[in-house]
């Protein structure tokens, strides 16, 4: 009778195993105090109903892939397209999701008469009422903007984009920025300076200065756009990130994906795709200010690089083993 009831209570126990499956990586992160993000294009919240209710149930950030960027707000001078951000937005709050804005200043996605030929006056009235329209519309809804994105060359020079007639356009569109949103924290974002470098010293060179003179910056953002020869050890990925910690700054991951292409088997490296992610995430989750971990993307499928597999969620929504592999790192 003893041996029953307990055969019968082992069975239970299995079966509520069985029902209550690992939690969400949202909901692990929250644990940790760590907001964990993935970029979106909102088109595809419309198309595919998978996408969103992945979306909300494994991230409790949420990034504009490309419907922030200056080309998609203001097409043509002082005409604004807020319906693509806007629903973003409204997605975020109805999931209780936070908003990384990005980004207001940067080289590429630029509409075209971006490249007139602007003096520095009228460049600082161009920066200007664009930061003004934008940060100004979201105020007190997004959190973090990627201010500046890319301004050191992968030559870790200074990049030449039209906002460089207005020498100073960095510290201007930061101090713009704090002007229309005050409570938002406010990011310089780069490629290429997860480890310790020439380009990751220029950047923190640029940071050091414009703290130093007072510059409202809150934080850098890491992309992390990563392949399976990075290795965040060799990198020295930790000891960087401490430096610009101790600048005072807040750390973000903010676009990570590890392209699968490369030598050896597809099961090998899906491993070795899943350590990096691990990896990274180890990195963030031990130092103290590193306070965001967001991916570029949801699904392999809707990827910038979608040949090269580089996400935790392959094209149908199945997790990777690089998914399993950022719950391991996120339990407590
Ligand atoms: C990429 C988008 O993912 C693509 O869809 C788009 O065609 C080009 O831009 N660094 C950034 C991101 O800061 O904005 C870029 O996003 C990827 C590199």
């Amino acid at each position: 009778m003893v041996a029953l009831r307990w055969g019968l209570a082992l069975v239970l126990l299995g079966f509520l195993a069985q029902a209550q499956p690992t939690p969400p990586l949202r909901a692990l992160a929250e644990k940790r105090g760590l907001q964990i993000g993935a970029a979106v294009e909102p088109s595809l919240l419309l198309q595919e109903p998978e996408y969103g209710t992945v979306l909300a149930r494994e991230f409790n950030l949420v990034v504009a892939e490309n419907v922030m960027k200056w080309g998609a707000l203001q097409t043509s001078r002082g005409q604004f397209n807020f319906a693509a951000a806007d629903l973003l937005l409204d997605f975020a709050q109805k999931n209780r999701m936070a908003v990384r804005g990005h980004t207001l200043v940067w080289h590429q996605q630029l509409p075209r008469w971006m490249y007139g030929s602007f003096g520095p006056a009228e460049m600082e009235a161009i920066l200007r009422e664009h930061i003004q329209a934008v940060v100004g519309r979201y105020r007190g809804r997004i959190a973090y903007w990627d201010v500046v994105n890319e301004a050191i060359g992968d030559d870790a020079r200074p990049r030449l984009t039209p906002f460089a007639v207005l020498p100073d356009y960095i510290e201007r569109a930061f101090r713009l920025a704090r002007a229309a949103d005050p409570q938002a924290k406010l990011f310089y974002n780069d490629y290429g300076a997860e480890g310790l470098g020439p380009k990751s010293d220029a950047i923190y060179a640029l940071l050091k200065g414009l703290k130093e003179k007072g510059v409202p910056i809150d934080g850098v953002g890491f992309q992390a756009h990563l392949d399976l020869s990075f290795s965040p050890t060799k990198a020295r990925m930790a000891e960087n990130l401490e430096r610009f910690a101790r600048l005072g700054l807040e750390i973000h991951i903010t676009e990570m994906d590890v392209r699968l292409s490369g030598p050896g088997s597809r099961a090998e490296r899906l491993e070795k795709q899943a350590q990096i992610y691990q990896e990274v995430l180890q990195i963030c989750l031990r130092q103290p200010r590193c306070k965001a971990f967001t991916l570029w993307g949801v699904t392999d499928g809707h990827s910038w690089r979608a040949a090269s597999e580089p996400l935790i969620f392959d094209t149908d929504y199945r997790p990777k083993p690089a998914y399993f592999a950022l719950q391991r790192a996120l339990q407590p």
